[in-house]
């Protein structure tokens, strides 16, 4: 394969139809047949999978600032509208965020770990939406299957999807009573990060019994819960949220004849 037909192989299977802007290929390769995979690469990876042999290297989250992360955050008005939510109230609860991140993005050095990727011509791409909306996908169709249903049994289902039976961190209700039947349960992965506070709020305002994130910052929930205390949060932890998306999408790659070493839960791939 081609580090091209990867990228749309995972477009595919997360059904997104915006282009990935957020995920991108940096140092092309072809005839690949050996791939290294990791959340997070940086130049200690590169030269490791350079000398391992290997033909390209997939990291999940993006290495180059110089993506348009907005883009993807603004998935979290859609998710809203998606749900009813009108259009103004969604985009004015991404608004502030997206100033956020653009000027967030100024600080990093994007030039490092691509710049060593290119010198050392080893292939290397990042997929971070497709593989999250891979992720939300599958959290959303276990949940949407149960509903309504107790916070805890929804809980106990999501804790059996791969890897959380080998994670020891897993699904948790953080906030609000577990025992509480809901009828709805909107899982924001998939939208870059988490929506905090300010998205959180518009959800509970319409009405929703629950949210789930993959995490959130400690100020940010304190905030959640101090407004908010009878709802429900779930939280499916970073990385092995983030490695439900990622196993099933090396686990198709594998099916199509590829090696794949991933750094984390190599014994599931
Ligand atoms: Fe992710
Ligand atoms: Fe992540």
């Amino acid at each position: 394969m081609t580090t091209e037909e990867i990228m749309e192989l995972a477009m595919e299977m997360s059904e997104l139809e915006v282009e990935p802007a957020d995920s991108s290929i940096y140092v092309e390769g072809k005839n690949i047949k050996n791939v290294f995979f990791g959340i997070d690469i940086g130049v200690e990876e590169l030269v490791w999978a350079k000398q391992q042999g290997f033909d390209l290297v997939i990291a999940h989250h993006p290495p180059s600032a110089a993506l348009r992360y907005e883009d993807i955050y603004k998935r979290h008005a859609t998710f809203m509208m998606q749900a009813g939510i009108p259009a103004e109230e969604a985009h004015q609860a991404v608004a502030e965020k997206l100033t956020d991140l653009h000027i967030q993005s100024k600080t990093e050095n994007f030039t490092r770990v691509v710049g060593m990727a290119k010198l050392l011509n080893m292939p290397f791409m990042n997929i971070h939406v497709p593989i999250d909306e891979i992720t939300r996908k599958t959290f959303q169709r276990v949940i949407d299957a149960m509903l309504p249903a107790t916070v805890s049994d929804l809980v106990y289902e999501m804790n059996k999807i791969e890897p959380f039976p080998h994670s020891h961190v897993k699904v948790e209700a953080i906030m609000g009573d577990p025992e509480q039947r809901v009828d709805r349960l909107p899982v924001l992965i998939g939208a870059f990060t988490n929506g905090g506070y300010s998205i959180a709020k518009v959800w509970f305002d319409h009405g929703f019994p629950g949210l789930v994130y993959m995490h959130i910052a400690p100020g940010e929930f304190q905030k959640v819960k101090a407004e908010f205390p009878d709802r429900a949060l779930v939280l499916t932890g970073h990385m092995p949220g983030d490695y439900v998306g990622a196993l099933i999408f090396l686990k198709e790659l594998k099916n199509k004849g590829i090696n794949v070493v991933s750094v984390g839960f190599s014994e599931l791939v």
